[in-house]
Parts: structure tokens; sequence; C-alpha cells
């Protein structure tokens, strides 16, 4: 028997996403300072069979029926083949968000190990404004990895992208230009206020509606029939179809409402939203003895205080005390 994650607002999760690591290869400036973070200590991360644990909880006790692996950047987890496999073994839908660096070496055996799709973060086609947005020149390794996660089948296979004021907000039109050549599904991002540095500003972001109209000057956007659901996607028919486009209007439209996520964090902590202000410690139940039982409790109970919404648009807007890198996209 299945107790659902529940919150006292109607909502369900059955969507868990787990951080296995808060370091990354990249240093994207709308996620790090130049010189990366204090990472988080070895013995504070779950080990692969914690991880493993928790999953297996999530699945069998909890209604958890999609797994996707974040980081930080979760390529550079040693164990991921193993976590991959021993989570596409209870049967449910297997995914990871990544910024394709080192793909190009593991997309097979992560397509043998089960995994089904990847999404992969890229916010331009010119190496030189990459370079400027991640502070390093690998825009090649990149587009390697994603052609090997094609060509490993790991698709349909999604792009994410930030539009930054002044660096790649004029670049909307050519990056979905270059994802339909490569038949990649685009989705543009709101830039939230999830930045270690806390230097996200309001007026700066790119809106979404700034993003359609910008794809408007080349393209023919018309709304997708298919419904939202708890999709936070926005999408639309490129010039009639079949391809489509998706605008993710995190901040001046908010889809809280329809929310079935919950996310764990690198170090065994469930967050009930990416912007929650408190979390709930699974890693000393799991280190201390206790039994699934228990820690199926506890995860019921930290669901349950999952706010209405993020409010980020609101005055009173309070950012995380963590980053994205370390809370897992
Ligand atoms: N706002 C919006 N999207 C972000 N991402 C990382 N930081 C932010 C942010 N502050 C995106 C990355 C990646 C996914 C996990 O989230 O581009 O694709
Ligand atoms: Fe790394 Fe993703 Fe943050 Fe970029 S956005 S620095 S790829 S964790």
């Amino acid at each position: 028997m299945t107790t659902p994650l529940a919150d006292r607002f109607g909502r369900v999760a059955t969507d868990l996403r787990v951080s296995l690591t808060d370091r990354c290869n990249l240093r994207c400036s709308y996620c790090m300072p130049a010189e990366g973070l204090d990472w988080l200590p070895t013995d504070e991360t779950l080990t692969d069979d914690e991880v493993v644990r928790l999953v297996t909880i999530g699945v069998e006790q909890l209604g958890i029926r999609e797994v996707r692996f974040t980081g930080g950047e979760p390529l550079l987890r040693r164990g991921l083949l193993d976590i991959v496999a021993r989570s596409h073994a209870l049967g449910v839908e297997t995914s990871l968000t990544t910024n394709a660096l080192g793909l190009q070496r593991t997309a097979q055996a992560l397509a043998d190990a089960g995994l089904d799709r990847i999404n992969a973060s890229l916010d331009t086609v010119r190496p030189e404004t990459f370079a400027t947005i991640t502070r390093r020149d690998r825009f090649d390794d990149v587009v390697a990895g994603l052609e090997a996660a094609k060509a490993a089948g790991l698709g349909p296979i999604k792009i994410n992208a930030v539009l930054l004021r002044g660096t790649n907000d004029d670049q909307a039109p050519e990056l979905l230009r270059w994802c339909l050549e490569h038949g990649y599904d685009l989705r543009f991002i709101e830039q939230m206020p999830l930045d270690a540095q806390h230097d996200w500003n309001r007026a700066a972001m790119v809106t979404a509606d700034e993003i359609f109209e910008s794809l408007s000057g080349e393209f023919t956007l018309t709304p997708h029939s298919e419904p939202r659901g708890s999709a936070p996607a926005e999408l639309f028919a490129v010039d009639g179809g079949p391809a489509t486009v998706g605008i993710i209007a995190s901040v001046t439209r908010p889809f809280c409402g329809d929310c079935d996520r919950v996310r764990i964090t690198a170090d065994g902590q469930v967050r009930n939203c990416l912007f929650a202000r408190h979390e709930s410690d699974l890693r000393t139940a799991l280190r201390s003895g206790a039994s699934d039982a228990v820690i199926a409790e506890r995860w019921v109970v930290a669901m349950r205080g999952k706010a209405a919404g993020h409010g980020i648009d609101d005055e009173t807007f309070l950012q995380p005390d963590r980053p994205m890198s370390a809370i897992g996209g």
C-alpha cells in the first residue's frame, strides 16, 4: 500500500528530483560565482546506497512515478551508472538534468543502464557567448555530448535555456533554429532567484512575454493544443508544427498550483519546493537506523508543510539560503 505525498492544497508529488552532487564543472553566472562554492563535504553527501534507498521508499511506499537526477552536475557523480540502473529496476521513468559535458563518453552506458531521457542546459549556440555565460570554453564538448545522447536514444532531448539581458537576450531565435535543425526540444526558463551570489534582479530578468515577442519576430508561434497539466512549459507549435518551443514563466506566471514535484538534496534533505525556506533531514534518520516506515512517515510530514506558492513576484519574497546547484533543478 502506498501513502501519497500530499500537501494541504490537494497537490500530490509524484515526480522526484534527486541532486547527486552540488559540484559542477561550469560556472554559469546565473547560478554560481566564478570561484565556485564551498562544496558539501563527502561525509555529508548521501552514499549511492542511501540514494537508492530513498528512491526505493519513494517509489514503493509514496507513489513516486518519475525520478530525475540532477546536481550541480550529476555526471560528476562516480556512482551514477549504478544509481541509474537500480532506479530503473524499480520500474519508474528515470531521467537526468545535465550540462552535457562528458556525456559524449557516458551517453551509451547511461542508456544501457536504463536511463530514459536527458534534459540539458544550453543558453547560446555562439562559443564566445557560451564562454561568457559559463566561464568555461567548452561549447564544442556540450554539442558533442548532445549528439551522443541523441545517438544513444536518450530522447526526446530537451534543452533548457536562460536568457540574460545584454548577454544572450537577442539570441533566442538563433538558438531555436539550431535546436530545430538538430531535433532538440527547446524550452526557455525565466531566470529565477536561485544564484548563490543573490544577484538576481526582477527588472533585469528577461520575461516570458519578451521571449515570445523575440521569437515571434522570426517564427509563427501558435499555442499547442496539449493541456499544460503539471508540465511547467507553455508550449507553442513553431511555424505550424510539428516542432514546438516551450516558455517557462516561473516568475511571471507561476504554476505552483499544479506542482507535482519533491526534491532531495545531495545531503539528504527533503525540500517540498525549490524556494522552500525549510528542509527536512532524512540523512540523519538514514544513518541512525530508522526503518523504511519511519523515513516514509518523515517524508510525508515534510510534504504537508508545502507552501501554496513561491511568491517570487511579491515584495516580501525571500530567496532560499541554498542556491540551485545545492538543491537540484
Ligand atoms: N533560473 C532559471 N533556471 C536556472 N537553471 C539554473 N539556475 C537557474 C536560474 N537561476 C537551470 C539550468 C538547468 C536547470 C537545472 O535549471 O539552466 O538547465
Ligand atoms: Fe553547473 Fe547547471 Fe549551475 Fe551551470 S546552471 S553552473 S551547468 S549547476
